[in-house]
């Protein structure tokens, strides 16, 4: 009897560890499966685009690990697995020239329950998210951003960059110039509406000091800062 209450307590100790959106992985780098998305929202796509605004002024908390799997499903997320390498997974939610996928979209985590503060990289195949750095670097980006304080406020935030040389191989400065950032408009787009459909909001952060943010960020040399998306209640 004894033996069976141990048991039972065990488990129920384990079970928020257990839980599929926290499902941590052992190793070096902590990663998060992400719960998949609801393909079935009670919001309608006219509604999200009647109402959707850039919102600036956000809660400390209120954002959930399935709010942030919904969004960045909706930013990069795969909705047909392909084997061509060049995909790096398959079609995506957002069109991309070529089907290149030039965008890398990193997830700044504050306060969200049951994630640890930090940098995480989405990594779309397994839709999950891997951290990269350890420790929350809003403050710093917001500063970088000529102070843009929404950054730091915001539990969370969208932080996109981008490989040129994934376009440029095939489309030259066709691509550098206007395919890298006609996809991530495209991207950025399906994070305002999806976020307006959770009762979210963000805004499109385009203005900050490109070179101490890619520090802050430690992002490759190959990978260029391009927009941040505060995520909060508003
Ligand atoms: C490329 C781009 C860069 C932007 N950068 C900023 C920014 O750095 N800070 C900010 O507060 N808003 C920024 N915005 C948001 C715009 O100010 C906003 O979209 C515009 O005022 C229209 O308002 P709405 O989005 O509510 O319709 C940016 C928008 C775009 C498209």
């Amino acid at each position: 009897m004894k033996t069976k209450l141990f048991i039972c307590l065990f488990v129920l100790a384990l079970l928020p560890v257990l839980s599929p959106a926290q499902e941590k992985v052992a190793g070096e780098q902590l990663t998060y499966k992400l719960p998949a998305p609801n393909l079935k929202g009670t919001v309608s796509v006219e509604e999200t685009m009647a109402t959707r605004r850039s919102q600036r002024k956000f809660l400390n908390d209120g954002v959930t690990i399935e709010n942030i799997s919904q969004i960045l499903w909706a930013a990069y997320g795969i909705t047909k697995p392909l084997d061509f390498p060049q995909t790096r997974g398959g079609f995506r939610t957002a069109p991309s020239a070529g089907a290149l996928y030039p965008l890398e979209i990193y997830l700044l985590v504050g306060n969200i329950n049951g994630l640890e503060p930090g940098v995480y990289k989405y990594d779309a195949k397994n839709h999950s998210i891997v951290r990269v750095i350890a420790k929350d670097v809003k403050k710093e980006l917001a500063v970088a951003s000529y102070n843009q304080k929404m950054i730091e406020a915001a539990p969370a935030c969208l932080f996109y960059s981008a490989v040129y040389s994934r376009m440029t191989k095939k489309y030259g400065e066709r691509g550098r110039e206007r395919y890298v950032c006609m996809d991530l408009g495209h991207s950025a787009q399906n994070v305002y509406l999806q976020a307006e459909a959770l009762h979210l909001g963000t805004c499109a952060i385009g203005a900050f000091v490109d070179a101490t943010v890619k520090a802050i960020m430690q992002l490759p040399e190959e990978e260029e800062p391009l927009y941040m998306m505060p995520i909060g209640k508003y």
